[in-house]
């Protein structure tokens, strides 16, 4: 079990800033995630908390004690990586065991023949057996044991490598996108094996993606990192509802958020396309970005509703349980992306121009800068 803390950790390769002052306090416990797109310095900071490299500055602290000056091997975390890291000559179980004899026995015991007439050695011995079953056990490999890492698929290997961390039964688990070498079926049903490992276990895990789906499905919270700076810290509710930031609200949720430009006249008024949209700001600026996310838009029936925005059809997306309709805004060459039940949309011909607007409340907006906007938005404007 650890709590660890970074504080204003910096990295620097040469000139090049790959961290910027990094302060995080991961709890004891805690499932939490970074992501972010490749080269946002993810790797980098889990190797710097690993120590496995060195940070140009800051501090990492593990249960209120600095680490800085601790080599890896002492830290007592437990790095999984995407390439699994097997021994390929080894057996499951002897990929399992070896990292304990190596740890928990001395050379004179580790032996052969000789090793067995050491006193306490056959005890020692029998612990890690037993150790090393329960993690066979607990991550379903019993039936596998006597298979090489050649002779497994890819999620069975990544599970031999997790149980390889496990049996070591480290403060805390760093795992750098393990999942990425799966196909996209045994992602999700490791994901939900990882989730509840971690529920089962309760030790801290530190999770590095560049999926955000990953990062919403399993974390209790998610850094949101972009070029060497964690931009945003929350649970994975927080993070989708309520992004602080255009980058944000453009990493997480698929299909992606909609992004949309709008004019503001003197009142603070916001409107696309020359529609009206119901939401004021107090912010004097000309233009602003509106962020809708896809299940935020809204079908109007019939031609009479102002308060709507004509969005020509281009393509009809069957899901099955869902529809998404893509298409643009009358006038404007952005494609957007609106999601539909079934029912609503059986009568849309491709071509077509319906009316959309968005739900009350849920229009995001952003400055040219990225940052958030607070809105007004007008009473009863699109609740229908
Ligand atoms: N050993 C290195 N030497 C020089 N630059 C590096 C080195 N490792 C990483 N970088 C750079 O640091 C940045 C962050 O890299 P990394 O942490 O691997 O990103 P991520 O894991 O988010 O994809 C990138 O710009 C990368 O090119
Ligand atoms: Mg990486």
């Amino acid at each position: 079990m650890a709590d660890i803390r970074l504080r204003s950790i910096e990295k620097m390769y040469g000139e090049t800033a790959a961290l910027c002052g990094i302060d995080l306090d991961i709890r004891d416990g805690e499932f939490l995630t970074l992501v972010g797109p490749s080269g946002c310095g993810k790797s980098t900071l889990l190797r710097i908390i690993a120590g496995l490299e060195e940070q140009t500055r800051g501090e990492v602290e593990i249960d209120g004690k600095s680490v800085n000056k601790i080599r890896a091997s002492k830290r007592d975390l437990a790095m999984v990586f995407q390439s699994y890291a097997l021994y390929p000559h080894l057996t499951v179980w002897q990929n399992m065991i070896t990292p304990l004899r190596l740890r928990d026995l001395s050379s004179l015991e580790r032996m052969p023949f000789i090793g067995r007439f050491v006193p306490g050695q056959r005890d020692k011995v029998k612990s890690l057996h037993t150790l090393a079953g329960e993690t066979a056990h607990t991550l379903k490999l019993e039936q596998l044991l006597h298979r090489k890492p050649g002779q497994l698929s890819g999620g069975q290997r990544q599970r031999v490598a997790l149980g390889r961390a496990m049996v070591r039964k480290p403060r805390a688990f760093l795992m750098d996108e393990p999942l990425s070498n799966l196909d996209a079926a045994l992602r999700v049903h490791m994901r939900a094996e990882l989730a509840e490992l971690h529920r089962n276990l309760k030790t801290t895990f530190i999770y590095v993606t560049h999926d955000q789906a990953e990062a919403l499905t399993m974390s209790d919270r998610i850094a949101i990192m972009i070029d060497g700076e964690i931009i945003q810290l929350g649970t994975p509710d927080e993070i989708y509802k309520n992004p602080r930031d255009r980058r944000v609200a453009e990493f997480v949720g698929s299909p992606k958020i909609n992004i949309l430009s709008g004019d503001v006249d003197e009142s603070g008024n916001v409107s696309i396309m020359g529609n009206h949209t119901g939401i004021r700001i107090r912010k004097r600026i000309k233009k602003v970005h509106l962020g809708i996310r896809p299940e935020h838009f809204r079908l109007v029936n019939g031609n009479g509703a102002t308060d709507s925005w004509p969005f020509h059809v281009t393509y009809k997306e069957n899901l099955g349980s869902d529809f998404y309709l893509h298409g643009h805004l009358n006038g404007s060459k952005n494609r957007i992306i609106t999601r539909a039940a079934p029912d609503e949309v059986g009568r849309i011909t491709i071509g077509e121009t319906v009316k959309v607007r968005a739900r009350q409340g849920k229009p995001m907006v952003f400055c040219d800068n990225d940052c958030r906007i607070d809105v007004m938005q007008e009473a009863g404007y699109g609740s229908a």
